[in-house]
């Protein structure tokens, strides 16, 4: 392995995170809110665009991402884009003009003020 500090380019151009947390004490969470059938289908979608694999998406689960209010959500990097997500049409939307074409979805911003 090369000890260089020369930095490398990402392995991946983007990737999105979905919360999928699911907690068991009653309290609202993402996993309540369909996440992983947003996140399934993100995965799938991708992957029939052919965007997956390196130099290109990667969709990725993730625990409790801190946001809990604006829920579901899922952020996409490097750009640091945070959705909040209802239904199907959302992520086919999120996957076509994002992930693919670098435009972000305005009308599915998570409010700035929404957090935990
Ligand atoms: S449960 Fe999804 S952001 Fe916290």
């Amino acid at each position: 392995m090369s000890t260089s500090s020369i930095p490398t380019p990402g392995y991946f151009s983007r990737h999105i995170f979905f919360c999928l947390n699911e907690r068991d004490n009653g309290q609202d969470c993402c996993a309540q809110h369909g996440a992983q059938a947003a996140f399934d289908r993100c995965k799938a979608l991708v992957k029939e665009a052919g965007l997956a694999g390196p130099g290109q998406v990667r969709v990725n689960k993730a625990g409790c991402l801190d946001r809990c209010a604006a829920g579901p959500v899922a952020v996409v990097y490097p750009e640091g884009t945070w959705y909040s997500y209802v239904d199907s049409s959302d992520i086919d939307e999120i996957v076509e003009s994002h992930l693919k074409n670098g435009k972000v979805v305005e009308r599915l911003l998570t409010p700035a003020e929404l957090g935990r």
